[in-house]
């Protein structure tokens, strides 16, 4: 992939949602934050925006408070409406990723509480059980697929425990989010998702109903609480707010654990190393996310006032996306950026974001991810890929880094 100049006044266009951009990404990146570090570009939709590469200014954007996450004020009806369409918009995501203060503060105020280290510690029994039990049903086989099998299940199987929602159901989340986030990033596709649309508001509706009625100790239901009692959330916050907790919370860890397990296999003398020190898992996983990151793209943001970047002047209501993968290769934050060590030292990563908006899930995602890795090479020391590393292939998305399957042998 070549970088073409911004000189000319034509924005390029990048497909970031491409499984061919995963590919390339990392030397493309690596391009942009010597010769272009605020890329100007067009995305499929049309739309113009400015690429961050840099960890410095990654960062520095993050905490910015002239970079907002709520455009309304900025943009048209028009223009927003071409981006997302209203009805889906409204329901869907009215949450704290697309909110700025004080929405933003009063909307993760509500739910931190479940989300804190000592919360999530209470789960560690739990989650260490269910990826005893998903091993127990492949140990015999020899093979299996890890993402579909192990990475997918374990954190849905978390997050849908912890909202209330029955084993029964939870499979359809992943079909249903990924269609509806494919949808809200290519608005060619809205159309076709608008029966996904439809079961995934009826399934909800169902849910906060049953909850009206009959209140449980899940996390459902105290939303549901706080919509009715305390007027602190209204019925749209409380669709959104369910809908980010169930995508964030498994989209993303699924690639935790295949991008953490590829990267081991892919680098046997690190592998050998946490088989011998198991101590070594904290820092195993922050490399992981530094090195191998689930999320490569940080939501949109958009510009409040006009900001002065180097030479780029990036104007008001200008779309801003920050690349936090290429940010955790920086050269100038990181020793040896491309390399992959599970010892490293002082490893600051921007794999959870920074400032207001950093990730609520981080100590959820990475006890699962620890328990995950330790107990995967545990029961199953012997792992080998079980395809050419050279084709496997990464899943076209906008903002995770994830692949599509994972086939090991055993
Ligand atoms: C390894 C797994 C995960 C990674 C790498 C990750 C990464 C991120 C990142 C980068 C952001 C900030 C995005 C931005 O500023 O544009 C974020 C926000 C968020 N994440 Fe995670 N996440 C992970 C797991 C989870 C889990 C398990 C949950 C649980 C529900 C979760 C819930 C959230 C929520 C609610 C926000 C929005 C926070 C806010 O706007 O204040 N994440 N995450």
């Amino acid at each position: 992939m070549t970088i073409s100049s911004n000189m000319n006044n034509e924005a390029p266009k990048l497909d970031l949602f491409s499984s061919e951009f995963k590919e390339h990404a990392y030397p493309f990146y690596s391009t942009l934050r010597e010769r272009e570090p605020v890329y100007r570009f067009t995305l499929p939709n049309g739309q113009i925006a400015w690429l961050i590469t840099r960890y410095k200014d990654a960062q520095a954007i993050l905490k910015d408070k002239r970079f907002i996450k709520n455009p309304h004020t900025l943009l048209s009806r028009e223009q927003i409406n071409m981006m997302f369409p209203t009805m889906e918009r409204d329901l869907l995501l009215n949450h704290m990723l697309s909110s700025d203060p004080p929405d933003h503060t009063r909307l993760r105020t509500l739910v931190h509480k479940a989300f804190t280290p000592k919360m999530i510690e209470g789960l560690r029994g739990r989650i260490q059980e269910v990826a005893d039990t998903l091993l127990d049903a492949v140990q015999s086989k020899g093979k299996m697929n890890l993402v579909d099998e192990f990475a997918f299940p374990l954190p849905i199987i978390a997050i849908c425990e912890m909202l209330g929602i029955p084993p029964e159901d939870r499979n359809q989340f992943r079909d249903w989010s990924d269609i509806l986030i494919e949808a809200f990033n290519r608005p060619e596709k809205i159309q076709q998702a608008r029966p996904t649309f439809q079961s995934f508001i009826k399934y909800m509706n169902h849910m906060i109903e049953d909850r009206r009625k009959n209140s449980t100790e899940d996390l459902v239901s105290a939303l549901v609480h706080a919509e009715t009692e305390g007027e602190k959330l209204t019925e749209k916050e409380l669709y959104s707010m369910i809908f980010l907790l169930i995508v964030a919370g498994h989209e993303t860890t699924v690639n935790l654990i295949g991008n953490g397990v590829l990267a081991l296999l892919q680098h046997p003398k690190q592998l050998e190393k946490l088989k011998k020190h198991p101590e070594l898992i904290s820092s195993t996983i922050e490399e992981v996310l530094r090195f191998s990151g689930p999320v490569e793209l940080a939501t949109n943001r958009w510009a409040d006032e006009d900001v002065q970047i180097y030479e780029s002047l990036i104007r008001k209501g200008d779309m801003v996306v920050v690349a936090l993968a290429s940010a955790n290769r920086d050269e100038t934050q990181f020793e040896n950026p491309d390399l992959f060590d599970i010892t490293r030292q002082n490893n600051r990563h921007l794999a959870f974001g920074m400032g207001i908006h950093y990730c609520l899930g981080a100590p959820l995602a990475r006890l699962e991810g620890e328990i995950a890795l330790l107990t995967l090479l545990r029961r199953i020391p012997n792992l080998h890929l079980n395809i050419d590393a050279e084709t496997l292939k990464w899943r076209p998305s906008y903002l995770t880094r994830g692949l599509i399957e994972l086939p090991l042998v055993f």
